[in-house]
């Protein structure tokens, strides 16, 4: 427990997505007071009686990473900020360290991506090798991508700008707060055919679909046809939808049919046979949803869960998510949960599924 009467929290996010966050957190967490924040870092302050055995569990579509701070370390030599890393936690006991960056740009912008750096390694190491003696040559303290396991305290060290480390805690409740910042290490194939590839990839582990060998699934907008490959990767029959052309890549592949043209003026028997429904495509939140809705109201297909963006044309399109939500639910789908991902650009990403023990 806390002795002083406030606390800090620190934040990550997309970086451009901070405005919403801050405007989603104050609504659903009135207690908080906003504190300071900068391109993807947001720090707030709050009572230390909600801070409860290291257990900070906030709901957020776009928040990444949310810890306890226990301030800052300045200074371009990292062997003296590494001491002063170990003297700032003192005794408090952990089990996992992270070293994480906060994003530089938007994801996707000339060619940038969220991630672990070659800078964030080095300062792990830095750290790991000042460490006192308990620490040293312990496997789990042992490479700077290391997940942490449900339950586990972590002990983090927020790269704000070269020179400005945060430091802080918290405890891997779920999957995202399992890695270190929320960010996963994934790189693009070098077979992969657009960045959707990662998009999917992520979404298929966030929402721990099971899709696999044989698993039917309708990929609707999906050339030039990255989402399709990580669809594909797992060992899913894939029929995809778009008016434009697929890469040849996909043309090739034996598990993959294209159906040329738009969704709404292809025949529903096509789709008679999938259960799963991937969707990335360039428009309005609505007009996704009612192609979605078209599809599994149909009373012949039988679809089981869905993975898809919903592109905030306008960042204010944030407010109609709880409707987005609700009309999901009013088709059948019990489990649905949303996320701003590491690899989504101005979007969220929606997993819905039909649990088959719910009624
Ligand atoms: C962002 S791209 C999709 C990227 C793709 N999922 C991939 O994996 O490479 C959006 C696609 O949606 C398609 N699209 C837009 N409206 C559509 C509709 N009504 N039916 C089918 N495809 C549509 C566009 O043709 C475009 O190729």
């Amino acid at each position: 427990m806390e002795s002083s009467p406030f606390s800090f929290l620190m934040m990550t996010c997309q970086v451009g997505a901070e405005h919403v966050l801050k405007q989603e957190i104050l609504s659903k967490y009135p207690e908080f007071r906003f504190s300071y924040s900068r391109p993807g870092f947001l720090t707030w302050k709050i009572p230390s009686c909600l801070i409860q055995k290291d257990k900070m569990e906030i709901q957020s579509v776009f928040m990444r990473y949310c810890g306890v701070s226990l301030g800052k370390i300045t200074g371009d030599d990292f062997a003296k900020n590494a001491v002063q890393f170990w003297n700032r936690i003192g005794e408090r006991k952990f089990d996992r360290l992270h070293v994480f960056p906060k994003d530089k740009a938007t994801p996707g912008e000339s060619g940038y991506e969220p991630g672990l750096t070659e800078e964030s390694r080095r300062i792990f190491k830095t750290i790991v090798s000042h460490a006192p003696e308990f620490f040293q040559n312990k496997p789990r303290f042992s490479f700077p991508e290391i997940e942490a396991s449900k339950g586990d305290t972590v002990m983090d060290c927020l790269i704000a700008a070269p020179g400005e480390w945060w430091i802080g805690y918290h405890q891997a409740v779920d999957w995202r707060s399992s890695f270190p910042g929320g960010l996963l290490t994934l790189s693009m194939p070098s077979d992969a055919v657009s960045r959707a590839f990662l998009k999917f990839e992520e979404g298929l582990r966030w929402s721990g679909f099971p899709i696999q060998t044989g698993s039917r699934c309708a990929d609707i907008g999906s050339a030039p046809g990255g989402g399709a490959q990580a669809l594909l990767c797992r060992g899913a029959e894939v029929l995809g939808v778009d008016p434009a052309e697929m890469s040849p890549v996909l043309m090739k592949h034996p598990r993959f049919t294209h159906l040329r043209g738009r969704i709404n003026q292809l025949k529903r028997r096509y789709f008679r046979k999938s259960r799963w429904i991937t969707t990335d495509m360039n428009v309005s939140p609505n007009y996704t949803l009612d192609v979605l809705e078209d599809l599994v109201l149909h009373p012949e297909i039988r679809i089981r869960g869905m993975l898809f963006t919903l592109k905030l044309l306008k960042w204010e399109l944030f407010a109609d998510i709880p409707d987005y939500i609700d009309r999901i639910r009013n088709w059948g789908f019990n489990d649905i949960k949303v996320n701003q991902l590491q690899f989504n650009r101005q979007e969220v990403m929606l997993a819905a599924i039909k649990n088959p023990f719910h009624r």
